[in-house]
């Protein structure tokens, strides 16, 4: 099955094959053909270029896009979308004054969501995150990586690791599993924290990586949840099981995780709200990429990840949107894409770079995702008629995609 899409009036992110992240200046770029063709074969990208050299094409579908725009779908490294339940008391409690730090020492936050998930079937776990998963394929995300973490007991992490699982066996989205059991201390083990790592290393890791239930692992390296030292444990495990770590840092403090993260050879930091200039210059010259959530900043009103200083470094930046019931209840990249211009002074064309081929190499995909490049898979945002691509960051409460196809095939 061929279709051609023609008289495209932008096909924005068009690579070479082989581009696996952009840095630094070269992020102000992206590459374009104005009034463009794409021909794509069953689900992959097989052609694409200028109308003026449009010729000979035989195919099945010829869809017209006049005055539309066709960028890549966006890669959104970092989400935890498979929970149960919300945490709306949490958002009205921090209105009323009290702090996401202060809201978990009493027992909220991440515990209360696993409190919820404890007590919630798979089945029913499975039916609200399948309606999460729709939700952003609708927004136009095309690969997702998904966390555990809300389980905190070795039944409770497989069973999120089995519904992510089970969700990217029914959906054309690719889902990349991390395992992130060390994402808080539960209750029980307040006292006894070596006991809660022990059963992680020896009991969780050795059952998901027999069970191929993920491929990375994920630690929550922060003041009050677990130190450099207990981070370093973990992901040394964790390389030892096969898995590579993606690591969260830096979010209300800085206390060497970045630094720990490069060690064991991470594929991703994120957050990095609060940066020293130790901590970018450490970056530089590794093959870690750097993940920024504005809409975490932007729910949580905290720090925003200091772009600007990093891109000047000459680091690379990926966008995610860290969809999860407390810190952002939100999966729209293309809100991501906006906040990061008008909060972190990224310009479009860094944002877009960000949100896609950094994205794809943020979750291990850049080989198949994240640009429109001949041979990967064909996951398109097809706007509505726009005057320039300026528009989608800039109206940044409006849904400016008409369509969103993955695979080869349009969502319906
Ligand atoms: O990435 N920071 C750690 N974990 C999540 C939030 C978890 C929660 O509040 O449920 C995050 O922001
Ligand atoms: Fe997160």
């Amino acid at each position: 099955m061929t279709t051609l899409i023609t008289n495209i009036k932008e096909l924005l992110q068009v690579r070479e094959a082989g581009i696996v992240k952009i840095s630094g200046a070269e992020m102000a770029i992206l590459p374009t053909i104005k009034n463009a063709y794409l021909l794509i074969e069953n689900d992959l990208i097989t052609d694409f270029g200028s109308m003026e050299n449009m010729s000979g094409l035989k195919t099945d579908n010829v869809i017209d896009a006049t005055g539309k725009m066709i960028l890549p779908a966006w890669c959104d490294s970092h989400t935890h979308i498979v929970y149960a339940g919300n945490r709306e008391q949490e958002f009205v409690d921090r209105i009323n004054g009290m702090t996401y730090e202060e809201i978990a020492n009493r027992g909220g936050g991440i515990l209360n969501s696993a409190k919820k998930l404890n007590e919630t079937s798979e089945e029913e776990i499975y039916q609200q995150s399948k309606e999460r998963l729709e939700e952003v394929m609708r927004l136009g995300t095309g690969a997702v990586e998904i966390k555990s973490g809300y389980g905190l007991s070795l039944e409770g992490e497989v069973k999120i690791l089995r519904v992510i699982k089970r969700l990217s066996k029914h959906y054309p989205i690719t889902i990349k599993a991390t395992f992130l059991g060390a994402h808080a201390i539960p209750l029980q083990y307040k006292e006894n924290r070596k006991a809660y790592i022990d059963l992680i290393i020896n009991e969780m890791l050795p059952k998901i990586a027999e069970n191929r239930l993920a491929e990375y692992i994920d630690v929550f390296c922060e003041t009050g949840y677990f130190t450099v030292a207990e981070t370093e444990q973990i992901m040394e495990a964790g390389v030892r099981f096969g898995l590579k770590p993606k690591i969260h840092v830096n979010q209300f403090n800085s206390i060497g995780g970045i630094q720990a993260a490069i060690k064991y050879n991470a594929l991703s930091v994120d957050h990095l709200e609060v940066m020293k200039p130790k901590d970018i210059m450490d970056l530089k010259n590794t093959e870690t990429m750097p993940v920024a959530l504005p809409s975490c900043s932007y729910f949580l009103s905290i720090p925003y990840t200091p772009a600007r200083a990093m891109i000047s470094a000459g680091l690379p930046i990926a966008l995610a949107t860290d969809y999860n019931p407390g810190s952002t209840p939100s999966g729209n990249m293309n809100f991501v894409v906006a906040t990061a211009c008008i909060k972190m002074k990224m310009t479009p064309e860094e944002a877009i770079n960000a949100a896609t081929i950094n994205g794809a190499y943020a979750m291990g995909v850049s080989d198949t995702h994240g640009s429109i490049t001949i041979g990967k898979k064909a996951n398109l945002i097809i706007t509505k008629p726009i005057e320039s691509y300026y528009q989608l960051p800039y109206a940044f409460a409006s849904n400016l995609i008409d369509a969103v196809m993955l695979e080869g095939k349009y969502l319906t």
